[in-house]
């Protein structure tokens, strides 16, 4: 096997990105976050964590699905690449690369050097025949693929589409579209709408109380801010306008935070929220919907036994505007550049 490792980020984009995003963030009403900067070393191990609580069934959920499906995922993608944005510790995907006997090479895409390092090196042993060529990068925002073998399957899993806006998905979509030849195909992991108390019992608990508030942590040791984490509340709750869930970290007294590295003073109100996350759930009827509108086709869905999670695996619709390979320009995803 081989291993190669590119970074698409430079090393100090992170530090441009976090500060543009907190000084655009607090300084407008209401406050808003994204909620990638919840993920340092420490936030992504308290989202394992998470991963394993019994009100949290989303990681339980879609891993069952795969270790159900990875055969017909396989047989009906025959993908000789599979490109996984957001892959993490590669844990899951490992059921789709076993389930892939032609499987030429994995691009696993991620903002985490050492999640990619330790992914890396863990198929080193387990796949030695398989080429792999990580990219360190952020898939919500440019990002060059290297060529591969086709047919090609992106795989974007853990609901983590559930975390962009609607506008952003839209964007997000496309952009992956953009990424598909005829024959490739898009593997995109949802968590469903189901009971509001079901919905809500998976985010409000002391644990991911920990992991919201961590976020303030990853500004004060960024950006030399002095957020008291004791000031604030963790809030969950259900939008059901928009079908999503808000994590919130609600302000307990009137304070004045200080982020000196912005140059900045932020005002809280008592009670005011600060809104950190939206985990949007899906139905499969607006699921279609949102793929149909990026140019793709839902082939099959494939659900969970209590319909609260979904698999649903989308190709490049026919008679589509979009031609092949298309790129995207500096907002999208684009498909040529490097050499594999
Ligand atoms: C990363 C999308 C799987 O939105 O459910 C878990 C992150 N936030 N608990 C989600 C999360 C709070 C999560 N995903």
């Amino acid at each position: 096997m081989t291993f190669r490792l590119t970074r698409v980020l430079p090393p100090d984009d992170t530090a441009a990105a976090l500060c543009a995003d907190v000084l655009y963030g607090l300084t407008r009403t209401p406050k808003t976050l994204p909620p990638k900067w919840l993920y340092d070393a420490h936030g992504s191990e308290l989202f394992e964590q998470i991963t394993q609580l019994p009100t949290y069934p989303v990681g339980r959920a879609e891993l069952g699905l795969l270790l159900l499906h990875a055969r017909d995922i396989a047989e009906q993608t025959g993908a000789c690449s599979l490109i996984e944005l957001g892959s993490g510790s590669s844990q899951k995907t490992r059921l789709l690369l076993d389930a892939l006997p032609g499987l030429h090479t994995y691009v696993p895409v991620d903002v985490s050097e050492s999640a990619l390092r330790q992914a890396g090196q863990t198929l080193l042993i387990e796949r030695p025949a398989l080429s792999v060529h990580a990219l360190i990068a952020d898939f919500t925002g440019a990002l060059t693929l290297p060529q591969t073998p086709g047919p090609r399957l992106v795989a974007f899993l853990g609901s983590t589409i559930g975390n962009l806006l609607p506008a952003e998905r839209a964007t997000f979509l496309t952009s992956v579209r953009a990424l598909l030849a005829p024959g490739d195909t898009l593997l995109l992991g949802t968590d469903l709408v189901k009971d509001e108390s079901v919905l809500v019992a998976a985010y409000d608990d002391a644990l991911t109380a920990k992991f919201n508030k961590n976020v303030l942590a990853v500004i004060n040791r960024e950006l030399g801010a002095d957020f008291d984490p004791d000031a604030f509340a963790h809030v969950a709750l259900w939008d059901a306008g928009h079908e999503w869930i808000e994590m919130r970290l609600r302000s307990l007294t009137e304070q004045t935070v200080k982020i000196p590295a912005l140059g900045l003073a932020v005002d809280f109100a008592d009670g005011e929220d600060l809104r950190t996350e939206i985990s949007a759930k899906f139905r499969k009827q607006g699921l279609r919907r949102e793929l149909a509108a990026a140019g793709l086709t839902v082939e099959h869905v494939w659900t969970s036994p209590g319909q609260g999670y979904g698999l649903a695996l989308a190709a490049p619709s026919r008679g589509g505007t979009r031609t092949e390979h298309a790129t995207s320009g500096s907002t999208g995803l684009q498909a040529t550049g490097l050499p594999s």
